[in-house]
């Protein structure tokens, strides 16, 4: 399926992919200022932002072959830097495994490589059918919003608070249960962390109240040569949360794999 996205920047490639229940706005900050060395794509996941929103199960891979479809689409066959935030990261986890070969560095933010526990799919569950039956997405905007931000973020971020919840907001019922969907049934990637050949950066939020640190350094452990940041004052949105820091720490990355 034919992703919309945002394309700015001269330079080497990076793909950047939003998380759930997001859009590309989520890397508002790095398109300006990493995307002054770097040409940096932002695709709407599948459901997402201004991509179509097909009925049914979105899968990890599935949402993959999309962003395959898009590089295609662009020509980009050299391998690039990819980069994908929590959904978005089970999204880059998957193309890494399945596309090595299109990749030539990789960067998790705020996500994790296990599957769902069955008590997790299950409350998945109970929201996709809750958002259809409805007709709205309030019962997730109710659940996720005060989860992805840091609390000081909401503190002092008002502006932030409102772009988050308007993002999710913009999200279509059937898109939110068709992401939640595919998330409960998505393969647990942790074997796969082991055999990546990769240049990787693992990138955590201190106070992500989604993905706990320890599970970020755990990953970033497991996969040869990776290196892991703890963002300060962020949450599960580090990039747009504290972009100083965060892209302080992806120009470093970018600038030693070269380009
Ligand atoms: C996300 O930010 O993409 C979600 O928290 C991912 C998830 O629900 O597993």
């Amino acid at each position: 399926m034919l992703l919309n996205y945002s394309d700015d920047g001269p330079g080497p490639a990076v793909i950047l992919l939003h998380g759930f229940p997001l859009d590309h706005t989520i890397w508002d900050y790095q398109r300006g200022s990493i995307g002054s060395t770097y040409r940096v794509i932002c695709p709407d996941l599948r459901g997402h932002g201004e991509t179509a929103a097909p009925e049914g199960i979105y899968t990890i891979d599935g949402m993959a072959d999309d962003v395959i479809e898009l590089l295609d689409a662009l020509g980009l066959v050299q391998p690039l830097v990819l980069g994908g935030l929590s959904m978005g990261g089970y999204v880059a986890l998957s193309i890494a495994e399945r596309f090595p070969h299109r990749l030539r560095g990789l960067m998790l933010f705020n996500t994790r490589a296990g599957a769902d526990t069955p008590e997790t799919a299950r409350v998945r569950e109970d929201l996709a059918q809750i958002v259809e039956s409805s007709g709205s997405v309030a019962a997730v905007a109710e659940t996720m919003v005060p989860k992805l931000l840091a609390p000081s973020t909401r503190d002092r971020r008002p502006d932030l608070v409102e772009k988050v919840g308007a993002m999710v907001t913009r999200t279509v019922p059937r898109a939110v249960a068709g992401a939640l969907r595919g998330m409960a049934i998505r393969p647990d990637r942790t074997g796969v962390l082991p055999s990546l050949r990769l240049p990787t950066l693992v990138m955590a939020g201190a106070d992500d109240l989604l993905i706990p640190l320890d599970e970020s350094r755990r990953m970033a452990a497991a996969i040869p040569g990776a290196s892991l940041v703890v963002v300060p004052d962020a949450g599960h949105l580090a990039p747009l949360e504290n972009p100083a820091v965060a892209d302080e720490a992806i120009l470093q990355f970018l600038g030693s794999i070269g380009g």
